[in-house]
């Protein structure tokens, strides 16, 4: 190879070496700051705040039970339809993913979950649960319209989008699993990171939370049955009390906690269920009773729940009685730990920071609750993160799970600008520096 042929393959290296990342948009990688305030700027605009807040109270109306979100998936998809987004359905029965960018990888997710809880709203407003029974009493409606939001703010910076984002409507996060069911769907299918978040009563508009590492505990639920046998409650020789029984079996699982683990690492075990009797003067056949556990690292759980069955059938057979364990993972599936990435930890702060103020992003304690998104983070890098929406003057806001639950829908624009810039920005810094046909091509010569 003569000397010519070098001079003029390294220029063609330096040329692209040197040519700034986004040179193909209006945006340099310095402006990569200035995103996440044009979003919400974006997001608060009239035309899409109230179009977020129209959406939220219409899902609000119809709240729909887990793997039961027929009218809410449907909803969903014609607000995709009307911006003109495209979509695969159905996953997990009526869960979506829809895509916008160039349908090329890189692809980054951002979640929302569709499902409500089944208890009586009884919060009198004009836009109250029209469907007895059922409310969406954790915030999934305003997950839903923060979701679209964040999509209505991307498709508008399309020019700026680089790769995919998936947008990932998922059903049944309520003890459903519908996360993991999502995935088993292929709901991930070449994404490779991805952001959730819940809105938080307590916390202040305006502020987000999270940690990096374990932050929400994995969760798994027990039922037993305790039998003995019935009898008059007068004559107890000829009986065998399954309520004596169920009761040492309750103090014997509190010791798992206190003797058993490491006083370090947070674990819960709670019998919240006890059914058995009917009458003052009968011992009945049997007590069922059932309850939760909670640990914040998959060796943790895997022993309490050895443990919980191997104390609850042993001491049962103590006071001469039978026991079965039924983990219910069918129907509720045992939650990971929620495990968030290192690496995405400081984008979000970044981000966030660049939206609302370095001041205004706190690092909070892990909590006991679970959220299946950890299924998301058992497959891929992931983040989740709590988004403030407490008035100024609302001192004491109902908590999740309450009747009395109330969106502030100031926290809308928050959301959705906070996912999207979350997506775009980690799109953008995944890009490669340098065409690597090029550093290839270079290599091999
Ligand atoms: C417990 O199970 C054994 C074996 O099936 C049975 O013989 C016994 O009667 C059972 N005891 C009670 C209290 O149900």
């Amino acid at each position: 190879m003569d000397i010519s042929r070098w001079v003029f393959l390294i220029l063609i290296f330096v040329s692209f070496a040197t040519i700034p990342i986004f040179s193909d948009s209006q945006l340099s990688s310095g402006e990569l700051p200035d995103i996440p305030v044009k979003f919400l700027d974006f997001a608060k605009k009239s035309e899409v705040f109230d179009w977020m807040v129209e959406v939220r109270r219409r899902i609000h109306e119809n709240p729909e039970l887990g793997y039961e979100e027929l009218e809410t998936s449907k909803l969903i998809r014609e607000e995709l339809d009307n911006m003109g987004i495209q979509y695969k359905y159905p996953f997990a029965n009526t869960g979506i993913v829809g895509f916008i960018g160039s349908g090329d990888p890189p692809f980054v997710g951002i979640r929302a979950d569709m499902d409500a809880l089944p208890m009586q709203e009884m919060v009198d407003w004009e836009h109250k649960s029209r469907n007895p029974g059922k409310m969406h009493a954790c915030g999934h409606d305003a997950h839903i319209a923060m979701l679209l939001g964040a999509a209505k703010i991307l498709l508008q910076h399309q020019n700026i989008l680089k790769g995919t984002v998936a947008l990932v409507f998922q059903p049944a996060e309520e003890g459903g699993g519908g996360a993991k069911k999502m995935i088993e769907a292929g709901a991930l299918e070449n994404v490779e990171a991805i952001f959730g978040l819940h809105v938080h009563p307590n916390f202040p508009l305006g502020k987000v939370s999270s940690r990096p590492g374990p932050f929400l505990a994995g969760s798994g639920f027990f039922e037993a049955v305790i039998s003995g046998r019935g009898g008059h409650a007068a004559i107890p020789q000829h009986s065998i009390d399954p309520i004596l029984a169920a009761s040492n079996v309750i103090v014997s699982l509190q010791h798992l906690v206190s003797r058993e683990a490491d006083p370090l690492d947070s674990q819960v075990v709670t019998v919240a269920k006890f059914q058995g009797g009917g009458a003052f003067n009968v011992i009945p056949d049997s007590v069922t009773i059932g309850g939760t556990f909670r640990a914040f690292s998959k060796e943790s759980f895997l022993q309490l729940r050895q443990r919980i069955e191997e104390v609850i059938v042993g001491q049962a057979a103590v006071q001469r009685c039978n026991a079965t364990v039924d983990f219910l993972t069918n129907s509720k599936p045992f939650f990971p730990p929620t495990v968030n990435d290192k690496n995405l930890h400081k984008h979000f702060q970044r981000v966030a920071g660049d939206m609302l103020g370095n001041d205004h992003v706190k690092d909070m304690e892990p909590l006991m609750g679970s959220e299946d998104f950890a299924f998301y983070q058992e497959v891929i890098p992931g983040y989740f993160y709590m988004l403030g929406m407490q008035g100024e003057t609302n001192e004491n806001p109902a908590s999740v799970h309450s009747p009395y639950f109330k969106i502030n829908e100031e926290a809308l624009p928050l959301g959705a600008a906070l996912q999207a810039s979350l997506a775009i920005t980690y799109l953008l810094e995944a890009q490669p520096q340098v065409p690597s046909s090029s550093i290839n091509g270079h290599d091999e010569l």
